[in-house]
């Protein structure tokens, strides 16, 4: 009903709006006053968060894009080896796994049968398991030796979007309180982080302030029939995140692709007019990818590509290329899927109104799915 939806013509823009919220949710009552992580509800031994030698990711859909992200964070900031895997091919290429393993499953619904049985895989194995899990009590958590709920609030649209930030921080949290745990030599920085953040929740809001023109630009594109995604280091999930999202509202095909992998292939896709967004990390953090990105934007423009490009306040390097300009805040790097997912997120469900597609319920697919 319309009161459910809380004013807003679909839960996917509610969810969307609530963003802020539930991101600082997830953060709510993790941080101590001494700006530390608290997250003793783990209740995983210390102990056996020392020993890790290895951290598995098993997910599906959007969840699986989260992984893809904290893969950079787990091991930029724990320097422990991480891998990040389709949860339905897990089991069935009898993966490496022992008693130092971590596996960490990601489920919104905590239902999905293709990432129980992954765990259930782990666990045989003598892995230890943490789910990330947006339901309380669900099968995922209830089977798993530790559970991080993500708290973002119930989720009804099929295509996740709250649920998607807030698998993020509670992966970033997981990737900062490893390394608080395992005592690694920079403290300082993971207070750092954990104020950055903090911050957060306020630079999603602004993101969300300012989605006006992606709208009128998703509206404008309702004719296409493809429309491309580029991103490198962490923006290259989010490109993926970004298609996903359109093949699943708009069933547009949509592709995400690594920057650099255009020249491997998939430049060969660029014709006149073809809609590309571009995912432009900071100048200031990885600051050769960011040179490398705007080469590709340069690349793709004289092939006649049309480029939607996502990129940080200030960024003036790629105002020259960008035929529309979509501004993020300032972000450290490794937290950008934060804000440069939404518009994303924006763009999909604006382009799927407007071809008329019903976005809270899209044809052929289901909330969660309980069928391997
Ligand atoms: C379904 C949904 C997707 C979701 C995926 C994983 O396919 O349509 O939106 O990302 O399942 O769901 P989970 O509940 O495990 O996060």
């Amino acid at each position: 009903s319309a009161a459910e939806k809380g004013g807003y013509a679909s839960f996917m823009l509610k969810e969307i709006a609530e963003q802020p919220k539930a991101v600082a949710d997830t953060l709510l009552g993790r941080i101590g006053v001494d700006g530390a992580l608290t997250l003793d509800e783990l209740r995983i031994p210390a102990a056996v968060l020392k020993a890790v030698d290895k951290v598995v990711i098993v997910a599906c859909g959007t969840a699986f894009h989260a992984g893809l992200i904290a893969k950079y964070a787990i091991e930029h900031w724990t320097r422990i080896p991480c891998e990040v895997e389709l949860a339905s091919e897990f089991r069935y290429r009898d993966p490496i796994l022992g008693g130092r393993s971590l596996v960490i499953a990601v489920s919104q619904s905590g239902e999905t049968m293709d990432t129980l049985m992954a765990l259930r895989h782990a666990r045989e194995q003598g892995a230890t398991v943490l789910a990330i899990c947006n339901t309380n009590g669900a099968t995922i958590p209830r089977e798993s030796d530790a559970v991080l709920y993500t708290h973002a609030g119930p989720e009804v649209a099929v295509a996740s979007t709250k649920a998607f930030l807030t698998q993020l921080v509670a992966c970033y949290l997981v990737a900062l309180y490893l390394g608080q745990v395992r005592g690694t030599k920079w403290g300082d920085e993971i207070r750092a982080v954990i104020r950055d953040l903090a911050a957060i929740s306020g630079e999603v809001g602004r993101v969300l302030e300012t989605m006006e023109p992606v709208r009128e630009l998703a509206r404008s594109l309702s004719g296409k029939k493809t429309v491309l995604f580029l991103g490198r280091h962490v923006g290259y999930p989010v490109a993926l995140e970004g298609a996903l999202k359109l093949k699943e509202l708009a069933y547009m095909h949509a592709e995400g692709f690594a920057a650099g992998e255009l020249k491997h292939g998939p430049i060969a896709l660029i014709e006149d007019d073809l809609p590309v967004v571009v995912v432009v990390p900071s100048p200031r953090g990885r600051s050769v990818l960011h040179d490398k990105i705007v080469s590709n934007i340069q690349e793709i423009r004289a092939r006649g590509a049309r480029t939607i490009v996502i990129a940080e306040e200030g960024d003036e390097a790629v105002v020259p290329y960008a035929d529309h300009l979509v501004r993020i805040p300032a972000t450290p790097t490794l937290l950008q899927p934060l804000v440069a997912t939404v518009p994303l997120q924006v763009f999909a469900c604006e382009l799927a109104t407007a071809r008329g597609n019903e976005v809270d319920q899209p044809r052929n697919l289901a909330k969660s799915v309980t069928v391997e």
